[in-house]
Parts: C-alpha cells; sequence; structure tokens
C-alpha cells in the first residue's frame, strides 16, 4: 500500500486533526489586485468608448422563511473584482476618457450590522476592492440611470436581476424615442458572457495555484474518508468527514457531494447520500471543494471492506486504463474531445474483453451500440470559478484546440445498474457485474509539456486502496 501509511495503523483522532491543522494553517494563495486589472483591461479593451458594461451579481435565495442559502457571488463578478458580498452590481464605463471600473455594494449600516455582519461599505470596497469608485446599490435607480442615459451600446446578460433588467429596458425606449427625435441615444443591447467565458477559460499562473489549492484540500478529503470508512458507515457519514474537512480547511463545497454505494453508485446524480455502505460494495464519492471561488471536481471509487471483489476490481481497472488514457490525450493542440474518443475506446475494448458487450469494437462504439448502456456521460468539461466552468467546446464545424492553460476533468465510468434497466433493455449479463458503478475523475492541466493532474494526491491504483 504505497503513499496510504494512515491504512495500516490505527489512526487517532489528534493525528488526523494534526494534519488538518497544519493544512488550514498554510497560508493559501490569492488573486492580486493588478491581476483583476489586467482582467479588467483585457475585458474593456475590446469595447467602444461609449460602451457599457454591467455584471449583476447573484440574487439571495431563500430556504426557508427568513432562513437564506449560504451566498455566493456570481462567476463573473468573482473573476472581474472578487467581490463576494450580496447585493452587488459592476458597472464599467469610460470617464474622461479613461475606463471606470464601478461597483454597486450595500452601504454601511449600524443596525444592519449588528444583525447580520459587518459590510465593507463604500470606503471598504474602495480602499481593498480592484475597483474605481464604489456606489451604494441603494441609489441605484438613479446612479444607473444617469449612466444609461450616456452611453450607445448595453453589455449585460438580461433576465438575472429584474430590476437592473427594467431600468435598461427603460432606458433603452426612452432613448430609442430620443433617437428617433435627435439621432442620437443608446440602440443595442449584447450579452457579454461570451467574451467574458473566452478569458476564463484559460487560467493564469495565479488562477492555477488557487485551483492546485483547492485540488490538494479536496484530494486529502478523499483519503480521510477512506481512511475512516468500514462496513456499516452512512454515505452520508462518508459527506460529512468530506464535507467538514473542506470547512475546516477554510474551504467549502463546490457542488453538493455525491456519495453512491453498491448499486447507488451507477446513479450519475445521486445524491440522497442516505444508505449505510457494506463491506463488500463500492463506494462512488465525488466531491470537490472551492477555494475563493474556484473548484476541485474529484471521483474515487473504492472498496468499503478494503479489497474489491474479482468483478469490481476488473471494471475499476478498464476505467483506470481508460481515464490514464484520456489523461494523456490532454495534450496541446488536440481536440477538445480527444480525451472522450480515447476513454471511450478504452471502455468499449475492455467490456469486450470481458464479455460483458460481445459487439465487435467499432459497433460497441457506434450510436446505439453497447458502449452507450454502461457509459451515459462526456468524459470531461472545463473547470474553474464554475465546476462546469464557461468556454466553448465548439466554434461551429470546428472543436476548440486544448490550450496551455486550459483546465479540465477527465471522468470516465462504467455504470451497471442491478435494478434500472440501462436504455434499451438490460442485456443478459452475467450476475456478478450488476451493482457496480466506477467513476474516476482527476482535474488536468493543460500545459506546454505533459498534461499536470491537480489532484494527483487522491489515490487512485488499486494497490493503493486495497488493504
Ligand atoms: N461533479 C460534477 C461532475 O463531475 O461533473
Ligand atoms: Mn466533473
Ligand atoms: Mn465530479
Amino acid at each position: 500500500m504505497s503513499g496510504l501509511t494512515t491504512l495500516e495503523e490505527p489512526q487517532t483522532l489528534r493525528a488526523t486533526m494534526f494534519r488538518a491543522e497544519a493544512l488550514a494553517a498554510e497560508e493559501g494563495p490569492s488573486i492580486s489586485d493588478s491581476e483583476y486589472r489586467s482582467r479588467q483591461q483585457r475585458l474593456l479593451g475590446g469595447l467602444e468608448d461609449e460602451d457599457l458594461l454591467l455584471v449583476v451579481g447573484n440574487p439571495e435565495s431563500v430556504r426557508s422563511n427568513d432562513v437564506r442559502y449560504p451566498y455566493r457571488n456570481s462567476s463573473n463578478l468573482l473573476y472581474l473584482c472578487g467581490w463576494h458580498e450580496e447585493h452587488s452590481l459592476l458597472a464599467c464605463r469610460k470617464v474622461d476618457g479613461e475606463w471606470s471600473v464601478e461597483l454597486f455594494v450595500q452601504p454601511n449600516d449600524v443596525v444592519k450590522e449588528i444583525w447580520e455582519g459587518r459590510r465593507p461599505g463604500l470606503d471598504g470596497a474602495e480602499k481593498s476592492w480592484p475597483i474605481d469608485k464604489a456606489h451604494s446599490i441603494e441609489n441605484l435607480d438613479s446612479v444607473l440611470c444617469e449612466m444609461l442615459s450616456s452611453c450607445t451600446r448595453v453589455f449585460i446578460k438580461t433576465g438575472l436581476d429584474k430590476k437592473v433588467d427594467k431600468l435598461v429596458m427603460q432606458a433603452l425606449e426612452s432613448k430609442g424615442r430620443a433617437r428617433q427625435l435627435s439621432g442620437e441615444g443608446p440602440i443595442a443591447i449584447e450579452d457579454p458572457s461570451a467574451r467574458i467565458a473566452e478569458l476564463r477559460l484559460r487560467k493564469s499562473p495565479a488562477e492555477i495555484e488557487m485551483m492546485k489549492y483547492a485540488c490538494k484540500v479536496s484530494a486529502q478529503a478523499h483519503i480521510e474518508a477512506m481512511e475512516k470508512a468500514g462496513d456499516g458507515i452512512g454515505e452520508w457519514q462518508l459527506q460529512a468527514i468530506i464535507e467538514g474537512f473542506f470547512q475546516w480547511n477554510g474551504q467549502t463545497w463546490a457542488y453538493p457531494s455525491i456519495v453512491g454505494c453498491g448499486d447507488n453508485a451507477t446513479i450519475l446524480h445521486y445524491h440522497a447520500n442516505d444508505k449505510a455502505c457494506r463491506k463488500e460494495e463500492v463506494v462512488l464519492i465525488d466531491a470537490g471543494s472551492e477555494y475563493c471561488g474556484y473548484a476541485a471536481d474529484i471521483t474515487r471509487s473504492w472498496p468499503i471492506g478494503g479489497r474489491f471483489t474479482e468483478a469490481q476490481k476488473e471494471i475499476y481497472q478498464v476505467v483506470l486504463d481508460a481515464q490514464k488514457a484520456a489523461i494523456d490525450a490532454c495534450i496541446v493542440g488536440a481536440p477538445y474531445d480527444a480525451p472522450h474518443h480515447a476513454a471511450r475506446r478504452h471502455l468499449a475494448q475492455g467490456l469486450i474483453d470481458l464479455g460483458i458487450s460481445e459487439q465487435s469494437l467499432e459497433d460497441a462504439l457506434s450510436a446505439g451500440g453497447d458502449l452507450g448502456k454502461w457509459y451515459m456521460h462526456n468524459t470531461g468539461h472545463w473547470l474553474g470559478l464554475d465546476v462546469h466552468d464557461v468556454g466553448a467546446y465548439r466554434m461551429g464545424d470546428y472543436e476548440v484546440l486544448l490550450k496551455k492553460g486550459m483546465i479540465l476533468t477527465v471522468e470516465p465510468g462504467i455504470y451497471i445498474s442491478d435494478r434500472i434497466p440501462v436504455p434499451n433493455g438490460q442485456p443478459n449479463i452475467d450476475e456478478k457485474w450488476k451493482g457496480i458503478g466506477i467513476r474516476i475523475e482527476d482535474d488536468v492541466l493543460v500545459s506546454e509539456n505533459e498534461p499536470e493532474i491537480l489532484s494527483f494526491a487522491a489515490l487512485k491504483e488499486i494497490s493503493d486502496l486495497e488493504y
């Protein structure tokens, strides 16, 4: 069992906490003001002098009565200025020939701050965030109307904030009339999402550090779960170990953890996490943390009792080989789909070699072929401020080619349910295969040399998972 010494010895609580403290004490990476400024300049450099860019913050969501879900701001707003508070709007316009980056924020309010916590307020925002001017969100109507009155095009993704949409539409309408009379006034509205996505797709060195840090904590969280698991442990308890570890280390989950044991592992977006695990089952855990907005996305599948059955092991090895082949395909210049094709080929051949599929390789790979019965999803997606990050996969007829700085997940799997018929009916396969779900997911940075696996610390070799 290389690299997993804690599985060989009884784990003491103290030793585990000590390691967690060590991680928490590490100084986490951050994004500098100059990087935020350069992101703003790259975006604004593509706009015209009389354009107005608006980036709407996420709304708050109610959980029950006056209890709200933990707040998380929109990824585009985080990307452009790092502002994480609720009730915000970023507005960029040219003032005296220079781009001015302005942020609407909640003002200081003694009573609200007694009840809800400290706010940076306008002064704090101007002092400590990469912006030129802060406005009170309470003055949104008047200040935004003034901004809208002097612009020609508005760049905004509509549908996110009814109040902002209404002000923009009213301005466009009244300007339309003004234009009819005087030949002046704003005419167009454009969604800036694709322009921002283009910037976000390739990660800067600082962003890579952020994501490495999220991956480091997430990988260790998976190992904590492996170490503490045993016959009878609840899926929810494994979830608690993992998500508690994120929180202990100052991070949060990037998406609700999937913890599925036995046949539950074959449910792609399983979320009940309410079954007790048995030692002869394989558990699939898809869990990743978020650090300052940046996500990790890791899946590991391993035997609760420390030993795979022969059938589980054979399926696992097929998925692992497919995953390694797919990671090898994450090289500069390869089409985005190259890892998917590599994984599919290995998975299909593996199913044929095991006798699960009796088709030829080409038939198994074809539309409607056997592979689709047990591998229903894509092999990866962009990863960044969003778990399923922004950025095009195709440009018309052309697939996007992988470039240095892109980060994507590589996550093939095989899912053989023992109770849900696969699409078009469960073929007549041996019972020993049923109830096995395996996915192995890593986060991969495309670099000049070989692909860099950011989540490398999460163990995945059979010899590391068995004891
Ligand atoms: N955790 C979501 C995904 O793997 O896409
Ligand atoms: Mn994923
Ligand atoms: Mn995942």
